[in-house]
C-alpha cells in the first residue's frame, strides 16, 4: 500500500478589527509602553466586538483555509477546534462552526490544550489520516482571550489578544507534510496559568464573580522559565527523531507567547533570528491561534516555500508543550 503523510494543504486566519495599543493599556492599568515592549515585545493586540465570538472568527479563518486548499464544506470529515475560549460551556464550539460552514458530514469537537492546541490537533489529525479514519480535516485554533482577561491585572492584560487561525490537513505524498511531532504535558504546573471559576470546582456564583475567579491567573515569571526549557527540549527531541539538527530548519514558528521567550528558545537552539517568525508585536499572545495565524502569514507572504523544513513549537497552560517538523 502506498504510504501517506498528513500535510497542510490550506491555511487562513482572522483577526478582529479593534486594536488595543500599549498607550490604551496605560490608561487602564499602571503600566507603560516601555515596560510592555521591553518585557514582552508586544506593541498592540486585537479585541473582538461584543457580537463576535470564537466561532465567528474561527469560521472566517476556516473559509480562507478551505479556499486555499480547494475544499468545500461537504468535503470535511472532521472539524477540530482547539480553544480554551469556547462560545459556550456546552456544546463544543466546533459544532457551532460546523453549522456556520454547513459541513453536514463532519465529526466536530473541541480540544483544550491551551497554546499547544494547534500542535496537539495536528498530531491527532495525522493519526486519523494515517489510520484511514479521515481524509480532510479542518483544524482551527481560535481564542477570544480578551473575554477572560482581567483589565485590572497589569501582569496579564498586556499580553493576551484575540484571533483565529485555520489549516486543512489532508494526505500528501510520503516525504512531505508532517515528518515528526511530539506532544507532552506536565499537570504539576496547573496553577501557573489557569482560570478557576465557571467549572465544577468553582461553579459560577455571586462569590466567584466578586472574587474575580472567571479571569486568567498567571505566575508569569515561573512560567517563563518552564516555557523556554520545555520548548527547547521538545524541539530537540523531534529533530533527533528525524536525525536532524536545528541547522536543517529553514523556518521556525514558535508559539507567540513573549518575544523574550522566542529569542531565548532560538538562542538555545542556535537558530538565527532570520529563521524565526515573529508577529507578537502586532497580535500579542493569542494562545492556540498564534501558530496558525503566523503560519498563514508566512504562507501568504511566501516566507515558507515548497521543500522548506518548517518547525513549530508551543507551550501553554496545563502545562502543555509540543513540537512538529514539516516538509512544506
Ligand atoms: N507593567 C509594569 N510593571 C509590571 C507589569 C506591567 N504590565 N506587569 C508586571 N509588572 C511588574 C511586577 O509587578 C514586578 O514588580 P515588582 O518587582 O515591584 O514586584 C515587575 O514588573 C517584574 O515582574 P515579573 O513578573 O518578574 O516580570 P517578568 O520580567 O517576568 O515579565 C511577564 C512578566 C511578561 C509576564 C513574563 O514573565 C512572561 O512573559 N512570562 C510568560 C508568560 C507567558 O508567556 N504566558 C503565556 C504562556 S502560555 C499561553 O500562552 C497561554
Amino acid at each position: 500500500m502506498k504510504k501517506v503523510n498528513a500535510g497542510i494543504t490550506g491555511t487562513g486566519h482572522a483577526l478582529p478589527e479593534e486594536v488595543i495599543t500599549n498607550a490604551d493599556l496605560e490608561k487602564m492599568v499602571d503600566t507603560s509602553d516601555e515596560w510592555i515592549s521591553t518585557r514582552t515585545g508586544i506593541k498592540e493586540r486585537r479585541k473582538a466586538r461584543p457580537d463576535e465570538y470564537t466561532s465567528t472568527l474561527a469560521t472566517r479563518a476556516a473559509r480562507q483555509a478551505m479556499e486555499m486548499a480547494g475544499v468545500e464544506a461537504k468535503d470535511l470529515d472532521v472539524i477540530i477546534c482547539a480553544t480554551v475560549c469556547p462560545d459556550m460551556a456546552l456544546p463544543a464550539t466546533a459544532c457551532i462552526i460546523q453549522s456556520l460552514l454547513g459541513a453536514k458530514r463532519a465529526a466536530a469537537f473541541d480540544m483544550a490544550a491551551a497554546c499547544s492546541g494547534f500542535i496537539y490537533g495536528l498530531t491527532l489529525a495525522e493519526g486519523m489520516i494515517k489510520a484511514g479514519r479521515a481524509h480532510t480535516i479542518l483544524l482551527i485554533g481560535a481564542e477570544l482571550l480578551t473575554r477572560y482577561v482581567d483589565y485590572t491585572d497589569r501582569s496579564t492584560c498586556v499580553i493576551f489578544g484575540d484571533g483565529a487561525g485555520a489549516a486543512i490537513i489532508q494526505p500528501v505524498e510520503d516525504g512531505r507534510g508532517l515528518l515528526a511531532a511530539r506532544i507532552q504535558s506536565d499537570g504539576d504546573y496547573v496553577d501557573y496559568l489557569y482560570t478557576p471559576g465557571g467549572g465544577t470546582r468553582y461553579p459560577a456564583s455571586i462569590e466567584t464573580v466578586t472574587n474575580r475567579l472567571h479571569y486568567i491567573k498567571m505566575r508569569g515569571n515561573e512560567l517563563f522559565k518552564v516555557a523556554v526549557r520545555s520548548m527547547e527540549e521538545i524541539s530537540r527531541q523531534v529533530l533527533d527523531d528525524l536525525r536532524m539538527s536545528p541547522n536543517d530548519v529553514d523556518l521556525f514558528i514558535p508559539h507567540q507567547a513573549n518575544q523574550r521567550i522566542t529569542e531565548a528558545v532560538a538562542e538555545r537552539l542556535g537558530l538565527p533570528l532570520e529563521k524565526v517568525y515573529s508577529n507578537i508585536h502586532r497580535v500579542g499572545n493569542t494562545s492556540s491561534a498564534s501558530i496558525p495565524i503566523a503560519l498563514d502569514e508566512c504562507v501568504r507572504a511566501g516566507r515558507v516555500k515548497p521543500g522548506d523544513l518548517l518547525m513549530m513549537a508551543s507551550f501553554g497552560a496545563g502545562v502543555t508543550f509540543g513540537a512538529a517538523v514539516l516538509r512544506w
